[in-house]
């Protein structure tokens, strides 16, 4: 017997439980997080709708212990989700595998989203034995650990201005045995940073948001010459257009602040919303 895929296996249900229509606005909209499904609402629903499907995906898929419905956008400094509890375990904490690596994770006071999952190994496949590396958003340190574990840097000092994160990542290291490499910063990246000014071969910046507010701040960390990973967003018709708008809006960052720049490579990470989507450029930058 051939056995249905995960996400044919969720369409099946939601078009059971809620119709063919409902079912048609959650999808793409729901995540699963070690053994913890996350539904994205949509604004034209009620919550009560969710509950007899986050029943049926606990039946139907056994290894999901609790059911989750986000109910607002990622919000506040710390970019997380407000979630109700639909169905099973009372329980935000969970273990979530990726690339070989083990995290432990709490969706409701650390961002955390299997959609990057490429981007952490896209990432961690550019970097070059001996390199010294900041990740100035790490969250619960995903791309920095991910990247100590199949790449070979030197250092990777990885931030994060949420207590939960830092504690998190701090566990995360030692969960995965790369104490020695990653080291966990908790603060403000663009304070934490001075402390690496010329130091880095590599920046990354994983908060769309911040990108372009804290790009002086990513370039000063790093050596004469270094890549700087950029991540945002952007409003476009479509996904060209959307790439070639964000590099404009770099382009013009970068002239701006004296420093020489080649775009290495960009991609739409994904689409967040209609004609709204998540960009990443990796810019080589020399100062001087
Ligand atoms: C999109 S999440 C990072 C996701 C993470 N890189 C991953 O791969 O799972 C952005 C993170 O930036 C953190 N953050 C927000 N403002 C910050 C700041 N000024 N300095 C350092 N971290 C900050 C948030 O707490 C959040 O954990």
């Amino acid at each position: 017997m051939v056995e249905m895929s995960r996400g044919k296996l969720l369409r099946k249900i939601a078009e059971e439980i809620l119709g063919v229509e409902n079912a048609r606005k959650i999808w793409g909209r729901v995540e699963i997080i070690g053994d913890i499904a996350v539904i994205r609402k949509p604004p034209d629903l009620p919550v009560e709708a969710f509950v007899p499907l986050g029943e049926e995906i606990l039946r139907k898929l056994p290894y999901v212990k609790s059911v989750w419905l986000a109910v607002t956008s990622v919000k506040t400094q710390h970019r997380i989700r407000e979630h109700v509890l639909l169905a099973g375990e009372n329980r935000s904490v969970t273990t979530y595998r990726e690339h070989g690596c083990v995290f432990k994770v709490d969706i409701n006071s650390v961002y955390v989203s299997p959609a990057l999952n490429y981007e952490h190994r896209r990432i961690a496949d550019l970097v070059r034995p001996g390199e010294f590396i900041i990740n100035m958003f790490a969250g619960a340190g995903l791309f920095s650990i991910i990247i100590a574990k199949k790449a070979k840097p030197r250092k990777v000092i990885s931030i994060d201005i949420n207590p939960r994160a830092y504690e998190l990542m701090r566990e995360n290291i030692a969960l995965n045995g790369v104490e020695d490499v990653v080291e966990a910063r908790l603060g403000d990246a663009a304070q934490v940073v001075k402390e690496f000014t010329g130091m880095s071969d590599r920046v990354l910046m994983p908060l769309p948001e911040y990108s372009r507010i804290y790009l002086r701040d990513a370039i000063s960390a790093l050596r004469d010459c270094g890549v700087i990973h950029v991540y945002d967003f952007v409003s476009a018709e479509e996904r060209d257009e959307a790439l070639l708008k964000g590099k404009e809006v770099f382009s013009e960052e970068l002239a701006g602040s004296g420093v020489r720049y080649e775009f290495l490579y960009g991609r739409v990470v994904r689409s967040v919303g209609p004609r709204y989507y998540q960009v990443v450029y990796d810019i080589r930058v020399c100062r001087g």
